[in-house]
């Protein structure tokens, strides 16, 4: 199916679709509680999400992503520090250079969804290492300091008040009573996220915490954070509306040609007392962090719209050395995941 017309697929914007772009999903489950019981199967509550999705992008779009459909494919390699030693032994972050693959997406299942869109951020990074014989390992992260929903539900419910909120709604909306209630939610919809000037200058946070373990079995929690070395900068409102429609998408490829383009890779460690479960609160940024290596772009790959068709990340895609956290938005992600990419290959 083509994308619909931007404006269409655009037109709950407001408050409301920021708001959910966040990133996803779910919806409550008007799906039932009926005593008849011919009644049609509850859907899941990932697949419920995905439909919200959907319907919050004027989908489905097919063979798109869910959310984050539009993106850019690039591989480059990983130089890992001396310093990644110390906290795990996962073999991505030993000696060895690893090759990498790289997508970059704009929030929201819009897949022609002009880059500068308010919409459109918290942008994403999915990196992919991969190792010998066969062995992928996954980061996937967001370029918001915070998340806006501590569990799946909460976000489901997010997303459900959004997609109940229309023009003639009358006040108080079901997205000004959600927001009403959750502050860590309306702190994250009133967060600026002003568009980037590239992807090379985009700082992304891991948000979930995972468990680090060391050749001598010490362990530490932390969250990763992926920095641009050529500096986070941003356009103002007057120049993000001045911008072509795939300026980021464009831009990538076009400085690439260039010359490399590179992040650090780091982990922000937790401090007794720190929330290990929980993507809203975030640490005091002072937290020690610890080098893990360079992430060295390379070249933007030919044909990315084939590229980005059959890749499936997933952020509990681990090496040993390194445990998920029992963050339950963590845990809930492959699940979610799966259920988009079956959609999109048609399974
Ligand atoms: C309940 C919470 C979440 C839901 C329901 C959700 C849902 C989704 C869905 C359906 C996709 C499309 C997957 C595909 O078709 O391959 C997706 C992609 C993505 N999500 Fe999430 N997500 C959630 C939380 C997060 C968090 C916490 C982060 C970052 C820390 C994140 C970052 C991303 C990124 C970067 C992509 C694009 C990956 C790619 O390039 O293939 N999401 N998400």
């Amino acid at each position: 199916m083509a994308p619909a017309p931007i404006d269409a697929s655009l037109r709950k914007s407001s408050l409301a679709f920021a708001a959910a772009l966040v990133l996803c999903c779910a919806h409550l489950a008007h799906a039932a509680e009926t005593a008849e019981p011919a009644a049609a199967p509850t859907k899941s509550l990932p697949e419920q999400i995905v439909d919200t999705l959907d319907v919050l992008s004027s989908g489905p779009h097919a063979g798109y992503r869910a959310n984050h459909a539009k993106g850019v494919v690039v591989t480059g390699h990983f130089v890992p520090s001396r310093s990644a030693r110390s906290l795990t032994v996962a073999p991505q972050f030993q000696s060895q250079k690893v090759p990498v693959i790289v997508r970059f997406s704009d929030t929201t299942g819009v897949p022609n969804i002009p880059d500068a869109n308010s919409n459109a951020s918290p942008h994403g990074i999915a990196i992919r290492f991969e190792l010998p014989k066969g062995v992928n390992t996954d980061i996937v992260s967001l370029s918001t300091n915070g998340f806006p929903a501590a569990t799946p539900e909460e976000f489901a419910a997010l997303l459900s008040a959004i997609a109940a909120t229309h023009a003639d709604t009358p006040k108080p909306t079901p997205i000004e009573q959600f927001l009403g209630a959750h502050p860590k939610a309306l702190a994250f919809v009133k967060m600026p996220k002003p568009a980037p000037v590239s992807f090379a200058n985009l700082t992304f946070y891991g948000l979930n915490a995972f468990k680090f373990t060391n050749q001598a079995g010490t362990t530490r929690y932390g969250r990763y954070r992926i920095i641009p070395l050529a500096g986070d900068k941003r356009l103002s409102e007057e120049q993000a509306k001045g911008m072509p429609p795939n300026y980021l998408m464009d831009e990538l490829p076009a400085r690439l040609a260039k010359g490399p383009v590179k992040f650090r890779l780091a982990v922000q460690l937790a401090e007794p007392g720190d929330p290990l479960n929980d993507g809203t609160e975030v640490w005091p940024d002072e937290r020690k962090q610890i080098e893990l290596g360079t992430l060295v772009l390379e070249k933007a790959v030919p044909d990315s719209a084939a590229q980005e068709k059959q890749l499936a990340f997933n952020p509990l895609l681990l090496t040993d050395g390194i445990a998920p956290s029992d963050d339950p938005v963590l845990q809930f992600r492959p699940i979610v995941y799966a259920v988009s990419y079956g959609r999109r290959v048609g399974k």
